[in-house]
């Protein structure tokens, strides 16, 4: 029964936690969220989320876990009703399922590509077949198409499911925390090799280059303060930081809370929140972004991911590239880089799969096995049809609503109940419960104002705007021309329930004009489905109440 599982060791709890953390948002969200958002002007709005939200709510997740975790509770919803005397915060805590829930429907299936194309690079595929063309092949896709609908590519889906749902019912240590144990050292290994045979390469040894590697590195790390008032870039790196760090999930209350009541927290959670930025911005930002730069030339890679995300370079152009390594070294290249994205992402959606499985244990008394059945009803329900619809409509839209969106509510929420419901001063002092790090002071004050704050403005930037611009408000301030009006943001949170991010292209055909409002009709679905997945699991939270009364169990002696 989960109420009694346990990690087995620190060393498995350290790497279990950072594999969690530590996924495909390190290896391809990452260069493209930067290299999208200006490269060095990203990176300043990015540290400063790191510290105001970022390592705060690490530590709000983990204390709040254990806590949850010592009254029997390993999922949000009992969690939340732990900290929270109100009924509402189980039922808020409904979308620390969903989040997870939606997030592996997509996460899942881009994973099952990296199985695909890993097994494929070392078969010396790529040698042969051009990846955009094996792309096609295992996505079923076709320009203006809105089913996508490969049999090769769903089989592997349905063994990636199923490779996930094993090692879940395995349980929390027999599982998650062997294979943690397994991967995560792997994962590194794979990483260092790509990034030192990346930067190690020269234009003077390789006549395939136009650049050196080094050109693509500095074009992260190159500071540039320009964009510093664009709140754009500011939305774009807090969002960055909750989706890395796992944060705002209800995927790390649920890790913390199969710790023990005197278990250190603090310094723990600070290790998992280190661990991912080594291997995002050392690791994630040596990689692609240098060897892409180093063969095609910074404008080049400017304009390939100003478009699209980091799909396109990770998928379509490095296992070209790779060819440059020679014949020899460019199948174990290419498996390299897919193996880490696998590993990457398994260890990662293992950890959107558990709160899942944790709910259902905990509140309805299933087993582990019977639990993991269920899961996959649940995901086959959900991802499949993420997957037969051709991904331009829905994964940009499912990771805009249950990546980016829900994350900063749900952050807004557990702030607000663990600083100011729960309290500041009952939580320092639960954090600090065999603490074996002394938080500074300092954090005492950011949970408690900085953190919310920083959370409403973003929301508020996400939704309203000046009418004068952004450039305009900063402009007028303090030059007396008094308030300037504001208007919905067109392109963000308003603007994609309006669809009006997808706009059909001017003087489309009949057919493309009618695929875009497929688009529009399927967007719409989507966003139904997603409402009926948090009414579904609210229902089983109602359903739990009636039955035996969790609000009992989750009242704190
Ligand atoms: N943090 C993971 C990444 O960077 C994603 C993730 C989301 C993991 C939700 C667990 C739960 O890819
Ligand atoms: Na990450």
């Amino acid at each position: 029964m989960a109420k009694n599982e346990r990690w087995a060791s620190r060393v498995g709890l350290v790497l279990a936690m950072a594999g969690n953390a530590v996924g495909l948002g390190n290896f391809l969200r990452f260069p493209a969220q930067a290299a999208q958002n200006g490269g060095g002007a990203f990176m300043i709005p990015y540290l400063v989320s790191l510290v105001v939200m970022g390592i705060p709510l690490m530590w709000i997740e983990w204390t709040m876990g254990r806590y949850g975790g010592g009254l029997g509770h390993h999922s949000t919803p009992g969690i939340f009703q732990s900290l929270g005397k109100s009924r509402a915060w189980k039922y808020l805590g409904v979308l620390g399922l969903l989040t997870c829930l939606g997030i592996a429907s997509y996460y899942l299936y881009i994973e099952s590509w990296c199985l695909s194309y890993a097994i494929y690079s070392l078969l010396g595929g790529f040698s042969a077949e051009p990846p955009a063309a094996f792309f096609d092949r295992i996505t079923g896709q076709a320009p203006n198409e809105v089913f996508a609908v490969s049999v090769p590519g769903l089989v592997m889906f349905a063994v990636c499911i199923g490779i996930n749902i094993f090692i879940l019912s395995r349980g929390v240590a027999g599982g998650i925390e062997v294979v943690a144990k397994v991967a995560m050292p792997l994962l590194i290994l794979f990483g260092v090799v790509l990034a030192v045979k990346g930067l190690s390469s020269h234009p003077d040894a390789d006549p395939n280059m136009v650049e050196s590697p080094w050109i693509g590195l500095n074009y992260i790390w190159e500071p540039d303060y320009s964009q510093l008032g664009n709140p754009a870039v500011w939305l774009a790196a807090a969002g960055q930081i909750f989706f890395t760090l796992s944060i705002g999930m209800g995927s790390i209350h649920c890790y913390a809370s199969y710790l023990r009541k005197k278990d250190d927290v603090a310094l723990t959670g600070a290790t998992t929140a280190w661990t991912n930025e080594l291997c995002e911005v050392v690791l994630g930002g040596a990689i692609l972004l240098p060897i892409a730069v180093s063969y095609l030339g910074l404008e080049a890679v400017r304009q390939s991911v100003a478009g699209g995300s980091g799909f396109g370079l990770a998928f379509m152009t490095l296992p070209t590239l790779f060819n440059n390594w020679g014949p020899a070294f460019a199948p174990l290249a290419g498996f390299l880089w897919f193996g880490l994205l696998f590993l990457a992402a398994i260890t990662s959606s293992l950890a959107m799969g558990q709160p899942v499985m944790a709910f259902l244990e905990d509140e309805f008394n299933f087993s582990r096995v019977r639990a993991s059945w269920a899961l996959m009803g649940m995901l086959l329900l959900l991802a499949v049809p993420v997957a037969m619809i051709h991904e331009q409509g829905v994964f940009s839209d499912f990771d805009f609503w249950v990546g980016t969106f829900a994350l900063v509510v749900f952050a807004l929420l557990e702030v607000i109940l663990f600083a100011w419901v729960f309290g500041i001063d009952r939580g320092w002092e639960e954090l600090m419960r065999g603490s074996e790090l002394n938080v500074p002071r300092f954090f005492y004050y950011v949970t408690k104002y900085v953190t919310p704050a920083f959370i409403i403005v973003i929301l508020l930037a996400a939704v309203f705007k000046p009418s004068v611009g952004w450039d305009g408000f900063f402009g007028s301030i303090g030059s007396g021309e008094g308030v300037p009006a504001w208007e919905w943001a067109g392109d963000s949170v308003i603007g994609k329930i309006l669809h009006k991010d997808l706009v059909t292209p001017e003087g489309a055909s009949p057919e493309v004009v009618s695929y875009y409002e497929s688009l529009r009709s399927i967007r719409t679905y989507d966003r139904l489905g997603l409402i009926g997945i948090f009414l579904f699991f609210s229902a089983l939270v109602a359903l739990a109440w009636s039955r035996k009364g969790t609000q009992e169990r989750g009242t704190p002696a």
